[in-house]
């Protein structure tokens, strides 16, 4: 995937924003949740492959840990923040957007 990097804007503002988009409930989306993604680039790479590489992990486990870091069983400070305003929905979709990465 070679789309151009867009600098993400401010990570709380588009978090809040997550926060609102997500309301329906459905299985992940993986076009939607591209979309929410672009907070996460910032980290995690446009490609997935930034820091803490994302590409190439299974939707469940991706939404698992997003449910730990958002309930907090899983401790760490940035992600804690993140995921707190995230819907199951927008979970869903952002796993199934990441785990469609290579
Ligand atoms: C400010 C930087 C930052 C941003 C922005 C960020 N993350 Fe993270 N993320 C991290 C760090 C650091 C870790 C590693 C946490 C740890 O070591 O436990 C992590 C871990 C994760 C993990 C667990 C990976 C694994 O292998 O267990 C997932 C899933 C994840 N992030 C998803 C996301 C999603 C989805 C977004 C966008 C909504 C996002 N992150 C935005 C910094 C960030």
């Amino acid at each position: 995937m070679n789309k151009q990097t867009k600098i993400a804007t401010l990570g709380i503002a588009a978090c809040l924003m997550l926060g609102i988009l997500g309301t329906a409930q459905a299985a992940g989306d993986a076009v939607a949740g591209h979309d929410k993604a672009k907070t996460c680039a910032t980290c995690h790479g446009a490609d997935g492959k930034g820091n803490v590489p994302l590409a190439g992990k299974k939707a469940d486990y991706l939404a698992q840990q997003l449910h730990a870091f958002k309930s907090g069983a899983r401790k760490q400070d940035m992600m804690n923040m993140l995921t707190k305003n995230l819907s199951d929905q927008d979970i869903a979709d952002l796993a199934a957007y990441f785990a469609t990465l290579k």
